[in-house]
């Protein structure tokens, strides 16, 4: 059995949902409670009232890289392709819905929803519980504090908060330790980074060591585990 038909098999495993149709990279990682490529949340409303199902006759792409959590949902294309990009992680609880395509290098917090046929570029981040209405188109670079509802379009590099979502002016917004792309790593290079870090932090992790850790690589001293907001 070559490396592919492995990777394919523990895909099956644990999605508990397999496609062979849906195009998963084999270094994708999805938890086992996850549910990838089920039909999406399409109903048309009849004359009398009644519901009829629409079909879903698309598919799913996850490309390298990704991370995909536990109880996440990524439904397949009422046509094409529902696309997550490579490097993006998704965190336990979100919901992608059908024709959704995600860029690169996004991380998705807890909880969060993107409605159908949304377009989200690269570099994002999503706090908790923010919902992307359907058709919304995200920029690249943009924050999203958690709660918020995007009701319309959003530039690149934008900073949005509140419920309907508006454009955060505040310069220096500090995002958690769990995001990493507010730390500008220019030395070593990011995995090398990452690397150490892992090797440094010894384990089990406590509140105490993570602060120390995140004032070493930030520079922002004297936070306490609150100041991260973990
Ligand atoms: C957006 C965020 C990063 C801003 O943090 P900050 O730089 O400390 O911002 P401040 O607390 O100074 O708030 C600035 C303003 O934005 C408002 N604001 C901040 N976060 C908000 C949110 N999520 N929803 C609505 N308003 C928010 C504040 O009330 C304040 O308004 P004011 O100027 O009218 O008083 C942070 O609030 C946030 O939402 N983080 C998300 C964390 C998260 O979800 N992590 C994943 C957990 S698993």
């Amino acid at each position: 059995m070559t490396d592919k038909e492995l990777a394919r098999l523990e895909f099956a495993k644990n999605s508990l949902h397999d496609r062979p149709q849906d195009k998963i990279h084999e270094s994708v990682t999805i938890e086992q409670s996850a549910r990838i490529g089920k039909d999406g949340f399409g109903f048309a409303r009849d004359v009398d009232g009644t519901l009829v199902k629409v079909n879903h006759a698309g598919n799913v792409v996850i490309e390298k890289n990704v991370e995909i959590r536990a109880f996440v949902t990524v439904d397949r294309a009422v046509n094409g392709n529902t696309i997550i990009g490579q490097g993006t992680k998704i965190d336990h609880h979100c919901h992608i819905a059908h024709n959704v395509k995600i860029g690169k290098w996004n991380t998705l917090a807890n909880g969060t929803v993107i409605e159908g046929s949304c377009e989200v570029g690269d570099f994002n981040t999503f706090g908790a519980n923010v919902v992307v209405q359907r058709k919304v188109k995200i920029g690249s670079n943009c924050k999203f504090g958690s709660g918020a509802v995007v009701t319309k379009d959003v530039p690149d590099n934008s900073i949005m908060v509140g419920n309907p979502a508006r454009k955060l002016e505040k310069k220096n917004v500090i995002w958690p330790i769990v995001e990493p792309m507010t730390v500008t790593v220019t030395e070593p290079s990011l995995k090398e980074w990452v690397n150490r870090v892992n090797e440094d932090i010894e384990k089990p992790v406590t509140p105490e060591k993570l602060v120390e850790h995140w004032g070493k690589w930030t520079g922002q001293e004297n936070q306490t585990h609150d100041d991260l907001a973990l």
